[in-house]
This record gives C-alpha cells, sequence and structure tokens, in this order.
C-alpha cells in the first residue's frame, strides 16, 4: 500500500515508538515521506529508525519527547521546524488509557490522561498550526477512540479524554475550512497493541473481547490512506460506528440493550 501524495513530505507522528504509531511509520517511509518520529522510549526509536532506512531509504528524524510535557513540546516542535521549515501531516497519536471505576481512578491517573491525550494533542497542534495556515497546505490527524463516541464503564476518564478530542477536532476544522488545511479523527475499537498492559492489567478485558479486536497495521493502513486527503473520521470496525450512531440516537435504548457489551471490563 503506497499513498502516492506523501512523496518528499513531512510526516510527524507523536508516540510512534511502537502500536499503532511504529506501524504508521513503516507504511509512510514506504509512501516516500520524510519522517518525524517521537516518542519518550529513545532506544525504540533508534532501532525504528534504522529499520526504516535500511529498508526504505527515506530520511529518519527521531525526537525523545514526553508530550505531558508541553515545555518539551514547544521546544522539541520549534527545532523541528527549525530543521524542516514545515510539518505537512501531524498525527497525534501519543496516548494512554487505564480501564478503572470512576469512583477508584487516582488524581494523578486523571491529570496523566489528560495532560497526554488531551493538553499534549491540542499543544502539539498548536504548534504546527501557524504554519499550515499560512501555507494553506497540510492535514491534522488525531488519534482519538471509539471511547470517544460511546463511554463504556470502568473507562469514564479515558472516555472523557477522546471526547475531548473529538470536540476540540471538530471545532479546529471548521476553522481551518477554507484553508485547505485538512483535520480527521481516528476512531478504533480495540487494536492489539501494549495499550492493554497498561489499560487491562489483569487483561481480562482483552480475553473477552478478543473476536472484536483490529490488528495495528490495519489500522495505520487506513490512516495512512487517507493522509493529506479531506476524511472527516476514520470509524473502524465499521459495525462499532454504526453501534455508535445509533447509540446517539437511542441512547437508552442501547443502554438497556447493551448492558451486557458494555460491561465486559
Ligand atoms: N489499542 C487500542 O485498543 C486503542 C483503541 C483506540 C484508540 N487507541 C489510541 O491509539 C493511540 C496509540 O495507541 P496504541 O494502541 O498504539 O498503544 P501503544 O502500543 O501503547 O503505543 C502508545 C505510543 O504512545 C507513546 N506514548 C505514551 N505516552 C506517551 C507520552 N507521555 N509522551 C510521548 N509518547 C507517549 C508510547 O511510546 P513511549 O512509551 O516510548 O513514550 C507508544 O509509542 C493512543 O492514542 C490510544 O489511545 C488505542
Amino acid at each position: 500500500m503506497a499513498n502516492d501524495r506523501l512523496v518528499g513530505k513531512n510526516v510527524l507522528i507523536t508516540g510512534a515508538s511502537g502500536g499503532i504509531g511504529a506501524e504508521m511509520a513503516y507504511l509512510c517511509a514506504e509512501s516516500g515521506a520524510r519522517l518525524i518520529l517521537m516518542a519518550r522510549s529513545l532506544d525504540k526509536l533508534e532501532q525504528l529508525k534504522q529499520n526504516i532506512e535500511a529498508r526504505y531509504g527515506v530520511e529518519v528524524l527521531i525526537y525523545q519527547l514526553d508530550v505531558s510535557d508541553t515545555n518539551a513540546i514547544e521546544t522539541v516542535f520549534s527545532e523541528v521546524l527549525q530543521a524542516l521549515g514545515h510539518v505537512d501531516v501531524l498525527v497525534n497519536n501519543a496516548g494512554f488509557g487505564i480501564f478503572r471505576p470512576a469512583h477508584e481512578s487516582t488524581i494523578d491517573e486523571i491529570k496523566g490522561m489528560f495532560e497526554v491525550n488531551v493538553v499534549g494533542l491540542i499543544t502539539a497542534t498548536s504548534m504546527v498550526l501557524p504554519k499550515m495556515r499560512e501555507r494553506r497546505f497540510g492535514h491534522i490527524i488525531n488519534i482519538a477512540s471509539q471511547a470517544g463516541k460511546m463511554a463504556t464503564p470502568k473507562s469514564s476518564v479515558y472516555s472523557a479524554t477522546k471526547h475531548a478530542v473529538l470536540g476540540y477536532s471538530n471545532s479546529l476544522r471548521m476553522e481551518l475550512a477554507d484553508l485547505g488545511v485538512y483535520v480527521t479523527t481516528v476512531n478504533p475499537g480495540p487494536i492489539a497493541t501494549n495499550f492493554f498492559n497498561i489499560a487491562d492489567e489483569k487483561g481480562t478485558y482483552l480475553q473477552n473481547i478478543k473476536r472484536w479486536v483490529l490488528k495495528p497495521e490495519y489500522v495505520a493502513g487506513q490512516v495512512v490512506e487517507r493522509m493529506l486527503t479531506k476524511t472527516r473520521e476514520i470509524n473502524l470496525p465499521r459495525w462499532m460506528n454504526a453501534a455508535s450512531i445509533l447509540y446517539t440516537l437511542f441512547p437508552r435504548v442501547v443502554e438497556r440493550v447493551g448492558k451486557r457489551a458494555f460491561n465486559q471490563k
């Protein structure tokens, strides 16, 4: 799968050291993009850079970044903009969740999820916006979740962060509509990544829903294919999107009928 629109373009991915971030990096490289990859684990980024450069011969820049540190985002993104001039595609992918009942969630966990999933994402976006607006070109892709469309028990905080991502993205899309800068939200259901090592320590949720779990390379492919196209949302899998539409229309009925399905965590 190659996306010809990406040839020679600067694609920045946060949370690129593993999971769908790393898979997207491979696919963008295959399409001829220059990559700017960020995460906290520099060793994993080094390995990824080596693999990608050896396989695809494209340039890969790596930066250690914790997106919960807004000062660090400003420093690192300024460095990137100084080095490359602009970013064509920003994928705000860094994120994590902890599945716990609301009354058991600690303030540190709550702040942590909002700092990474929401404030970090908004700060990173703010850093690339002026240049994208000036050039009237660019694509901001925010990795949200089906949890941002349909909240389920034991994910109140994670779900709240992803609802926030959708709200921010919907407003931003309208602000940029006449400038030729695209905003896409990606709302996947469960994906087989390390996400669940933190989210679901006991592994019961993953076990209960294993028949629905998406492959990271499939999700990454769906996102990369739509880079630099005017795409509002990518919702996966389709049946889950249908369920979230029904939920918007008939919330009480869906909560009653779907009670068992909602309580898998
Ligand atoms: N897996 C799912 O079921 C699922 C479903 C819907 C949406 N999502 C969303 O998809 C995105 C990617 O998740 P994934 O499934 O690929 O999970 P993953 O395998 O755990 O990858 C998460 C990535 O984010 C990075 N990251 C985490 N905290 C960070 C921080 N503070 N600063 C910078 N980077 C950070 C991690 O790298 P370092 O540890 O090296 O920093 C890693 O590269 C997340 O936004 C997640 O909410 C996941």
